[in-house]
């Protein structure tokens, strides 16, 4: 039942009461969580061409369920406003660091110019910077995100809330039954607190296999809402801004329907029964709502992802959930009326995507750790053996070449691997081709597995990054630096 529901009832109700209403109420699904309130998000829309905006990274108490966390916030928001803007809008964000340590802002998933999106950049603590660029012309649109890429500090900032999302608007929103769907923007996140409510150290493993913590949340809330009308359809966009943790979650008695991934649509949707998110991952689904009126639990399932290879690795610890947890809950609306509800129908074609040509190079990549200096420096994370300098550039590509990416996982965690500026096709998970296309900027690599992406790299020069979007990876040093170079 719902809390603001439970707060309406009178002294004098009994537990028996509370029962036999919760189960009156809700004949399908789940009767004994408590589920929050749909989100209400603080957005902020493009108008007239123009996103443009005051955001100030600081550190701010914020209500999580019933306790008064000690986080990091932009705008005293967690996770951060929700920006939206379509293909050819300017983007103008006037950025505040109000944090005691530096930072910068890194646009996941946007296809623009390194030169903005500059992760080498320190923005110190009360300074200024105005991030300004174009969302292309022909940008896709999509679920991306935003979130601080200062290394060595990556993990911590994201961790305690620092994220949000960066919705592009554009063709995949005009088809019908995508216009019709109730959308709900599920930010996935967990938290790790003390008693005062501050961020927990959480623990030696952390230095691992990346930190995590056991308070899950959706979107800043214990098991918020998500609405659906009966006939109706719902779509939710699933990220994962969690540093470390992966996700597989399934949906109550309602197959989703796979309409886009981390770099957006898909040519026509997929049934899925559960979907596996990496830190850094996105997806967007299409649920019917064909059941009986009630609540369906969004459940995050036991999942190891260091198990997915071929080897099968041992090292699960922070990655992996040994039990089911609510994260959200699909809320049917009341009816209002007794008129026979109409089956929504899903859409058959969403967006073509265009296969790459064939590459003119092939390049391999191994991700492996060690162990780091001699005096203590504790686990060190690498790439074809080589921790992160920001001296040194490691990849370099032609403007507009397509290249494959072979990239093997020969450690003992999984690895998901992330790109920046430029988005990639899997082409090939152990020597399996992809069951379907798509635009990805993540893909994990389980411990013995070996992933070939096939990208081209359009419109930008410069340097950009690749690295492993569990944070604590990347930022004890596997990422690696990519110039791409007039042709
Ligand atoms: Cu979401 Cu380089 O990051
Ligand atoms: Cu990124
Ligand atoms: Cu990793």
């Amino acid at each position: 039942m719902r809390r603001r529901d439970f707060f309406k009832l009178g002294a004098g109700t009994t537990a028996a009461m509370l029962l036999s209403q919760c189960s009156r109420d809700v004949p399908g699904g789940d009767t004994s969580v408590t589920t929050s309130a749909p989100v209400q998000f603080q957005k902020v829309v493009s108008s007239n061409g123009l996103l443009s905006l005051d955001l100030e990274a600081k550190p701010q108490q914020v209500q999580l369920g019933d306790i008064n966390a000690n986080l990091l916030t932009y705008n005293g928001k967690v996770p951060g406003p929700l920006l939206e803007a379509s293909p050819g809008d300017r983007v103008q964000i006037r950025f505040t660091n109000g944090l005691s340590q530096p930072t910068n802002i890194h646009y996941h998933g946007l296809h623009i110019s390194p030169d903005v999106d500059n992760v080498f950049l320190g923005i110190s603590p009360g300074e200024q910077h105005t991030y300004e660029f174009q969302i292309p012309d022909d940008h896709p649109a999509g679920t991306f995100w935003y979130h601080p890429h200062k290394h060595g500090l990556v993990a911590e900032q994201l961790f305690a809330g620092l994220a949000g999302l960066f919705i592009v608007r554009g063709e995949l929103d005009e088809i019908p039954e995508i216009k019709t769907a109730q959308e709900s923007f599920v930010v996935l996140k967990d938290f790790a607190l003390d008693r005062s409510g501050n961020i927990a150290d959480t623990g030696h493993m952390a230095a691992m296999t990346g930190r995590a913590g056991g308070l899950l949340t959706a979107s800043g809330q214990i098991n918020p809402e998500m609405p659906i009308r009966r006939g109706g359809l719902a779509r939710l966009r699933l990220l994962n801004a969690s540093p470390s943790r992966f996700y597989r979650l399934s949906l109550e008695d309602h197959p989703m329907h796979l309409i886009a991934t981390d770099g957006g649509a898909i040519a026509s949707p997929v049934e899925l029964s559960d979907v596996v998110l990496a830190p850094g991952e996105r997806v967007e689904v299409l649920v019917q709502g064909n059941q009986v009126a009630g609540n369906y639990r969004l459940i995050n399932q036991p999942f190891n992802p260091a198990q997915g290879g071929m080897m099968g690795g041992m090292m699960g610890g922070n990655q992996s959930s040994d039990r089911s947890e609510t994260v959200a809950t699909l809320v049917y609306e009341r009816e209002t009326d007794d008129e026979e509800t109409q089956e929504a129908s899903l859409p058959s074609e969403l967006i073509t995507i265009t296969p790459l040509p064939e590459p003119s190079e092939t390049r391999q990549f191994a991700l492996n750790h060690g162990m780091g200096g001699m005096m203590g420096g504790g686990m060190v994370f690498l790439i074809n053996g080589k921790g992160f300098d920001p001296s040194r550039i490691d990849t370099q590509v032609k403007l507009d070449a397509v290249e494959d990416w072979e990239i093997t996982n020969t450690g003992s965690m999984a690895h998901p691997f992330h790109i920046h500026t430029n988005k990639f096709q899997i082409i090939s998970q152990n020597g399996q081709s992809a069951p379907y296309a798509a635009w990805k900027d993540v893909v994990s690599v389980s411990p013995g597995e070996t992933v070939r992406i096939r990208m081209a790299f359009r419109d930008y020069t410069g340097k950009t990054v690749y690295h492993c979007h569990v944070l604590d990876h990347e930022d004890r040093g596997m990422m690696g630096i990519l110039e791409i170079q007039q042709a």
